[in-house]
């Protein structure tokens, strides 16, 4: 039986990986910062219907103590598949706050902590289960980044979301070369403009769809992925 650990999993892709995975007989771990509230009904009703085989566990990217925490509770129980969703836009609802993230009103404030979550939090991770990690079969640590991040596909002009996912594009690209030589394959993903709460603005993708474009890639990376920047339909995204 194999097991993923995924980051966000009360909503939005996150959801969908613990429901694809799960539902394909995954063990897997379901990490949340809100376990109890509405937020997470969905993600209960899972875990409920899954016999044992989905746990729910409290993380809050921006508390590395918590992220310790559960790291520390797993000690020991391999993971093969490490999946760095969570993340966030900045502000919600976005179109709200757009101010903040564009040149001549950047709330840096706002850009802190878009960058501790969605840059520092995934490596942060890595560094915790890597153990894990390297106890299982598939030794893959997949981050959720975007294609926002690209110098050569994207200008978005929103500062603080762009340039986490630009550091956290580079901080897997450095970590990959830090874990070639134990096997470990670690690579960054655009999930396509998805129908979330964060995919704002014409989303065009189901979130079924990129989460099954993603996990079909997952099941088939080898060490020569490794370092990679790919888009859920198989592109490799130009940096
Ligand atoms: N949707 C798109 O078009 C798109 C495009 C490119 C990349 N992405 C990336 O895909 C990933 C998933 O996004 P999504 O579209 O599913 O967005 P979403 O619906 O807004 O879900 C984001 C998830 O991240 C969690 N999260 C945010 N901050 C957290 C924190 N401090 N600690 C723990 N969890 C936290 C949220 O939890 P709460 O419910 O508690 O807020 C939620 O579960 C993100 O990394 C995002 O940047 C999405």
């Amino acid at each position: 039986m194999s097991t993923v650990l995924v980051t966000g999993a009360n909503r939005g892709i996150g959801l969908e990986f613990v429901r694809q995975y799960a539902g394909d007989g995954w063990t897997v771990i379901a990490c949340c910062r809100d376990t109890e509230g509405e937020g997470a009904a969905e993600l209960r009703a899972i875990t409920a219907e899954a016999d044992g085989s989905v746990s729910i566990e409290p993380m809050d990217m921006l508390d590395h103590g918590s992220i310790e925490a559960i790291a520390k509770e797993y000690a020991g129980t391999p993971i093969d598949v490490l999946l760095n969703n969570a993340g966030i836009i900045g502000p919600v609802p976005i179109q709200d706050h757009l101010g903040a993230q564009h040149f001549g009103t950047i709330d840096y404030e706002v850009w802190d902590k878009v960058i501790r979550t969605n840059t520092f939090a995934p490596i942060k991770m890595a560094e915790e289960f890597l153990g894990n990690v390297l106890a299982g079969t598939e030794k893959k640590i997949i981050t959720l980044s975007s294609t926002v991040g690209s110098f050569q596909e994207d200008v978005t002009p929103a500062f603080c979301y762009c340039t986490s996912k630009t550091a956290v594009t580079k901080a897997v690209q450095l970590m990959s070369e830090e874990l070639k030589d134990k096997n470990v394959v670690a690579m960054a993903f655009c999930p396509g403009h998805v129908k979330t709460r964060m995919g704002i603005g014409g989303a065009t993708v189901e979130i079924p769809d990129s989460v099954a474009g993603m996990r079909s890639m997952i099941a088939n990376f080898s060490m020569a992925d490794t370092g990679s920047y790919r888009r859920f339909n198989g592109d490799t995204i130009a940096w």
